[in-house]
């Protein structure tokens, strides 16, 4: 019994010595008896790695990469005196004119750039029910949403732009609002494009640029 003791006694400053006491400081790297998962394989920020020629981990950001926000989309769109301020051009937020009507037009400049976000956005949010050509026909009618009209109407042909804005605002019935998905400048966008399709599926020749129309084949 006493050798066990005097062995134990032993054993146990040996193993103290080796290992130290809980948060004991050393400069020499711990023992791992337990690695749990201090050792992976994983990549690391600022890492190196033989994979990828430039030898490191940080993959580059994806070309085209927005940041949440939509700067780049209202910089690439409206000029920096564009007046975005609420007193200043009401129907950009609201859809009406100073008298409280639905506004006719568009309360921001009308370019290319403008059409190419609508009609991007268009494709993104408003497609999937009313159709890439407006029609009504998107793929939600085939899952059961009838209710959703074509825009080849002359109701909504004559409809004020400021209401079809109010609509994507607010959305109508059936129709979820946008507001949380579109920002005021882009809900203009997409009805530039709303716009274009109407247009285009009652376009004649006239609307077609003479030197245009010789490819047409006429
Ligand atoms: C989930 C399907 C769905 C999506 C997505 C959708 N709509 Fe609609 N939309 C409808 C339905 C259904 C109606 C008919 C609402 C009613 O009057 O009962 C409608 C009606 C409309 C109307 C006519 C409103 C009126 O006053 O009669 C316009 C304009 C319109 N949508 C534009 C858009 C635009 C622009 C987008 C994209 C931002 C969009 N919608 C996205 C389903 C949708």
């Amino acid at each position: 019994m006493r050798y066990f003791l005097a062995i134990f006694g032993l054993s146990c400053l040996a193993v103290l010595s080796f290992f130290g006491l809980r948060g004991t400081k050393s400069t020499k790297p711990p023992v791992y008896v337990f690695p749990d998962m201090d050792f992976q394989a994983k990549y690391l920020p600022q890492g190196e790695n033989d994979f990828f020629a430039n030898q490191m981990d940080d993959r580059p950001v994806v070309q085209g990469t927005v940041a949440r926000g939509y700067e780049w989309n209202v910089k690439k769109v409206f000029s920096e005196n564009f007046a975005y301020a609420p007193d200043q051009n009401p129907a950009l937020y609201s859809g009406k004119d100073i008298s409280g009507e639905w506004y006719r037009g568009f309360p921001v400049p009308v370019t290319n750039e403008l059409m190419e976000l609508g009609q991007q956005k268009y494709a993104i949010f408003c497609a999937v029910c009313h159709g890439a050509l407006g029609d009504g026909n998107g793929i939600t009618k085939q899952y059961g949403m009838i209710a959703t009209p074509t825009y080849h109407d002359d109701r909504l042909r004559d409809m004020a732009e400021g209401e079809i804005f109010n609509t994507i605002t607010h959305g109508k019935n059936t129709m979820n609002p946008y507001a949380d998905k579109l920002t005021p400048e882009e809900r203009w966008a997409v009805i530039l494009y709303v716009r274009a399709l109407q247009q285009a599926r009652n376009a004649s020749l006239n609307d077609v640029p003479t030197e245009y129309r010789s490819k047409l084949g006429i």
